[in-house]
């Protein structure tokens, strides 16, 4: 088999590259090591900046994103018993962000997908890996049905996330990797409770970070900060409320609505971030390539930046046989990529409880006092939070 863009990985990066380039009549197959049901169930990300929303439209699957998503103008930090509010609107010239869930908006990019004569997607393909890639002779190798099987292509696209297989082919002396590994994670509960206040609170706590999120008017999403050797198995839903109320300002804590879990889980926090994206005919995006702590709602939002430039690139090469933009990818994704590492790393140094030493504390008080007194520390939240613009060059 013979495509002209083969794509691993089957999550929101993949599947919305896929319909990008197939809008300029880009042939694509995808290889998804799991089925449908496992992706979409995945709860993760619920914050869209403007510019995922917009790739969203632009892939032609926006009308049910603009009909039940949320647009957030502000966010509220929560610190010292202190309730503070970001207008992140008026400090960016009218910028806001979209509450829509990572498992609607999978649904909505499958839908599209599967009934798109550009795109075939395969699902449950095992031990998928790129070969050739950096001979000029590309080509996916995987089995199904016991069966091995190969598809030639003009490039792939490492759409496999942290753990997939494109970044792990990659010969070790052409690839340098950045790491962070944070001494905690997040205990995520999702419920079918109203959100306890009508905008995101981030809440600095001396028993730690917590985030009141939410995915609708009737569903909410909380996490907690917690320690590496927590166990899910350990956090009762009573226990899981308790604790994220004794982190919230009493007024909130005492308005909290509370009920039984849909979800429970706990994610690690890394900031990584893989030199270069490019490795011949093989391109890295979204988490294949770089994962951020998730304070700042980036995850998915990095990914839609390379997307973006990934998609003009190819298109560019289809369509007018330009190479410069392709051999531009790494340089200009990478950017905005480091961009936002900084920024969720930052973010979450103001936040989280990183040890017990009291000064700790006391500082990262001190900076969000500081952050609200001053426009200027306002508007670098904001603007940050809402998404730093796409390169306009590209
Ligand atoms: P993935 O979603 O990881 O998809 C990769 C796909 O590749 C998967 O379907 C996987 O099964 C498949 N795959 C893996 N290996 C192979 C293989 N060998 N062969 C074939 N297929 C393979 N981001 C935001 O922007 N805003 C948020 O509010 C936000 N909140 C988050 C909250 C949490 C708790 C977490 C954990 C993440 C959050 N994120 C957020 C991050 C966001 O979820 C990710 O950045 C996003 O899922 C990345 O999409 P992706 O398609 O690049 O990778
Ligand atoms: C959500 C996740 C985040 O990482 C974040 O910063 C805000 C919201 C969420 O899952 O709703």
């Amino acid at each position: 088999m013979h495509t002209q863009v083969g794509i691993i990985g089957a999550g929101p990066s993949g599947l919305c590259l896929a319909l990008l380039l197939s809008r300029e009549g880009i042939k694509s197959v995808i290889l998804e090591r799991q089925n449908r049901e496992h992706v979409e169930s995945r709860i993760r990300a619920g914050i869209l900046e403007q510019g995922m929303a917009d790739l969203m439209r632009k892939a032609g699957v926006g009308a049910r994103m603009d009909r039940e998503g949320l647009l957030h103008d502000g966010i509220v930090l929560a610190f010292n018993g202190r309730m503070e509010r970001i207008d992140m609107a008026s400090l960016t010239g009218g910028k806001q962000v979209m509450v829509y869930g990572q498992t609607e908006l999978t649904k909505d990019l499958y839908d599209a997908v599967l009934q798109d004569p550009n795109i075939t997607v395969i699902f449950e393909a095992r031990g998928v890996h790129p070969v050739s890639f950096l001979e000029g002779k590309p080509a996916i190798e995987y089995v199904q049905d016991e069966k091995h099987v190969r598809i030639e292509c003009d490039y792939i696209a490492g759409c496999d996330g942290y753990h997939g297989a494109s970044r792990a082919s990659v010969p070790r002396d052409m690839i340098t990797e950045y790491e962070r590994i944070y001494p905690f994670g997040w205990l995520g509960l999702l419920s079918d409770t109203p959100p306890v206040h009508e905008e995101l609170i981030y809440a600095n706590h001396k028993r730690g970070f917590a985030l009141c999120s939410m995915r609708s008017h009737t569903r909410s999403r909380y996490y907690i900060q917690v320690g590496l050797d927590e166990k899910v198995e350990d956090w009762s839903d009573d226990r899981f409320w308790d604790e994220l109320r004794r982190r919230l300002p009493p007024e909130v804590a005492e308005k909290m609505v509370t009920g039984p879990s849909i979800e429970k889980s706990i994610a690690p926090l890394r900031s990584f971030v893989a030199e270069p994206l490019r490795f011949g005919n093989m391109f890295l995006v979204g988490d294949a390539g770089h994962i951020v702590p998730p304070t700042g709602a980036k995850g998915l939002n990095l990914a839609a930046s390379d997307m973006y430039y990934l998609s003009t690139a190819l298109i560019a090469w289809y369509k007018d046989g330009r190479s410069d933009l392709l051999d531009r990818y790494s340089e200009v994704a990478l950017r905005r990529v480091w961009a936002a590492v900084r920024f969720s790393w930052w973010f979450t140094s103001i936040s989280h409880k990183f040890n017990d030493d009291p000064i700790e504390h006391k500082i990262q008080l001190a900076e969000l006092d500081y952050l609200m007194s001053s426009k200027a520390g306002q508007t670098t939240i904001a603007e940050n939070y809402v998404g730093l613009p796409f390169d306009p060059d590209f």
